[in-house]
């Protein structure tokens, strides 16, 4: 594996590798790597030539800073990691050679931003998109990885390459899940041992909204959901929500969309933690 540091020389090699033909597929991460980044690389190594990961946890996607400044860095532990898997070249910048100055680009994906992750985390999205286009930009890649834990991010991504022209394939991947369901997170690492044994509760109740969403409206979907976290001490909810995952807007009946989708942010402690599920069992797609 080949580590760089620097962007022209990442830029130079991989201009020698696109002359050669080889198509690049691209999984940017933040970093303390686990099982769901990795599923990303061996999705990317069997659609690609070259797999170019890079580690980079921005500064200026995070709208709090101790969430910033907790987030777990682990680069000799990501790296050998990245060794054993399908990574061919990781670049590994730091936050001066990724912006020698502010960066203060402002970009706007109207609806998109507006609800859930956009509306509690403000900045956040732009702080994302500043990043990825810069990334994109270096890396040039044919296709990119993104999971389907952060579902808006990647709503917000698809709507940067279109916004932007890039002519890169934004490839989705599914949630990968702790055998007791708990969605796979680098910020998994700071919960307690009490915590972490609790926290798969947040799986198990957006199951049961979507067992429920075939004889419940909506709201009684909702409400349901958000009793039972209230009830669960350890829990705090940021919010919770069902949207169409295309729009990502709020729907109040099941009509209103094809395909809805519960989204939920909880904290616990200072760890927040985020999950969502497809709704399929409903009326409206009968
Ligand atoms: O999902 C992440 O890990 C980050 O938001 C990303 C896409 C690498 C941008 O910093």
């Amino acid at each position: 594996m080949q580590i760089f540091t620097q962007i022209a020389d990442i830029k130079t090699a991989l201009d020698f590798l696109k002359k050669e033909n080889l198509s690049i597929g691209f999984v940017p991460t933040m970093g303390a790597l686990h099982v769901g980044h990795l599923s990303l690389i061996e999705k990317a190594k069997t659609e690609n030539d070259i797999v170019v990961c890079s580690i980079f946890v921005n500064p200026v996607q995070f709208n709090n800073k101790e969430d910033f400044d907790k987030y777990p860095v682990q680069d000799d532990v990501d790296i050998e990691l990245l060794k054993k898997n399908a990574c061919d070249i990781l670049f590994i910048p730091t936050v001066k050679e990724m912006y020698p100055e502010a960066p203060n680009e402002n970009f706007s994906f109207g609806q998109l931003e507006n609800v859930m992750e956009g509306a509690f985390r403000p900045g956040h999205f732009n702080g994302v998109a500043i990043v990825v286009k810069k990334l994109f930009e270096i890396i040039k890649p044919d296709k990119a990885y993104f999971g389907e834990k952060d579902f808006q991010q990647l709503m917000i991504i698809l709507a940067l390459v279109k916004q932007f022209n890039l002519d890169i394939e934004i490839v989705l991947c599914a949630i990968i899940r702790e055998p007791d369901g708990l969605a796979l997170s680098s910020r998994n690492v700071r919960l307690t041992e009490h915590q972490r044994a609790i926290a798969p509760q947040i799986y198990a109740l957006l199951k049961n909204c979507v067992e429920h969403s075939v004889i419940a409206s909506v709201a009684e979907v909702k409400e349901e959901f958000i009793l039972k976290i209230s009830a669960i001490s350890e829990f705090k909810l940021d919010y919770f929500e069902i949207a169409d995952e295309n729009s990502l807007q709020p729907i109040s009946s099941w009509e209103d969309s094809k395909s809805p989708r519960a989204f939920a942010a909880i904290f616990m402690d200072n760890v927040r933690l985020i999950d969502n599920m497809k709704i399929f069992c409903n009326f409206a797609k009968s």
